[in-house]
């Protein structure tokens, strides 16, 4: 047994897609998200998992993900949001892969490379509507769809754009998204092109912007059971994924005046009896959480004291007298009825709940829950 774990529980993940494909009209389905290691949830088991439950599409940053998941037998489309580099633009096209286009140099490179192996590279355009980040901006998307429709060996296979705030309260800035996407839209449709797919939706796209569906969703953290913000209109049911625990290494009773951890930044007061719990930063427990965050032993809460470390934190269990070594913590996750969320953490780390599950899912002990047998 580890010192410290990592749980995926697949069934709530399957219960998180649901969620999100019961909220689609009969014409749109799923593309699942699995980008960075599937926010640390572990891409390939969450992958198929997605497969099983009907997913059409997989998204992800890069060709070496993609190129992981079918090395795994992950055969269904999967588009690279980042676009292909070029020294991998042949392999990918040859693994059936899709990149988003984004910039001209690159489709031509995908084009030849097509051209050269007698295949059709089927792209995404990706266009930015107002994110400012990655895509066509507006203004030159006429002409680059010109350049792209008449270039050989390549087919348009869907259009894409991402929000900047669909997640929060007012939705007028996001309205403006979908007006400028389905401009985007009319000029495929002008130049004769016939167009499977549009997808703008992250998960707040998907649950407070129902007129902004499409074909495809792009859901990502709704999957994993956190919702988007704190702001939705229309929030769903999600179950947390990801857990994380751990167990007493040591228990000790100190006196009052003993400081604890590096720099000392906690002394305690009266006696107190401190936990040990091997996990640090290195585990992706952040030491941001000295002396803010909380663990679950025995269903209930103990607050750390005293400074994360790199690979342990102390815990005062004065409070919970029952506490023994080897008892199990829970620092995300269930307890009985107790809980400690990603939100909670994000919200002690000064983040979101993105990057707590990007962080502790760098753990190398991982083990996946109810699986679908295949
Ligand atoms: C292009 C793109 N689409 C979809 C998503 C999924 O977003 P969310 O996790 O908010 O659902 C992301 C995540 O960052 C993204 O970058």
């Amino acid at each position: 047994m580890p010192l410290s774990w990592v749980e995926i529980d697949l069934e709530a993940l399957r219960h998180n897609y649901f969620q999100a494909a019961g909220r689609l009209g009969p014409n749109a389905s799923v593309i699942g998200v699995v980008k960075s290691d599937a926010y640390g949830h572990g891409m390939t088991a969450v992958a198929k998992e997605l497969v099983t439950c009907g997913a059409s599409f997989l998204a992800v940053s890069k060709y070496w993900e993609a190129a992981d998941l079918r090395h795994h037998g992950v055969e269904i489309p999967i588009l690279v949001l980042l676009g292909f580099e070029a020294e991998e633009t042949e392999d990918a096209l040859l693994s059936r892969v899709r990149p988003a286009v984004f910039r001209m140099d690159h489709a031509r490179r995908i084009s030849a490379a097509a051209v050269k192996h007698g295949v059709t590279a089927l792209v995404h355009l990706k266009v930015d509507t107002g994110m400012g980040r990655l895509g066509v901006p507006m203004s030159t998307v006429p002409s680059f769809l010109d350049e792209l429709l008449a270039l050989p060996g390549l087919s348009l296979e869907g259009v894409l754009s991402h929000f900047a705030v669909a997640d929060e309260w007012d939705k007028s800035y996001s309205d403006r998204q979908v007006e400028r996407f389905q401009e985007v839209l009319k000029m495929v449709a002008a130049r004769g092109c016939e167009l499977p797919y549009a997808h703008i939706s992250n998960s707040a796209g998907i649950l407070d912007l129902p007129h902004a569906h499409f074909q495809l969703v792009r859901p990502g953290i709704m999957l994993y059971g956190s919702p988007p913000s704190r702001e939705l209109i229309q929030p769903a049911d999600l179950r947390p994924v990801m857990s994380f625990k751990s167990r007493i290494l040591q228990l000790k009773e100190v006196l009052p005046g003993q400081p604890i951890g590096y720099g000392r930044t906690y002394v305690t007061e009266r006696t107190a009896r401190i936990a040990t719990v091997p996990v640090g930063y290195d585990d992706g427990y952040s030491r941001l959480l000295s002396n803010r965050g909380q663990v679950l032993i025995r269903e209930k809460r103990a607050p750390v004291v005293g400074r994360v470390s790199m690979n342990m934190i102390t815990v005062d269990v004065t409070h919970i007298p029952e506490a023994m070594e080897d008892d199990e913590v829970v620092l995300l996750g269930c307890q009985g009825n107790a809980r400690i969320t990603a939100e909670e953490i994000a919200d002690l780390c000064g983040t979101i709940s993105y990057e707590i599950f990007c962080s502790i899912g760098h753990h190398r002990s991982k083990f996946f829950l109810h699986a679908t047998p295949s």
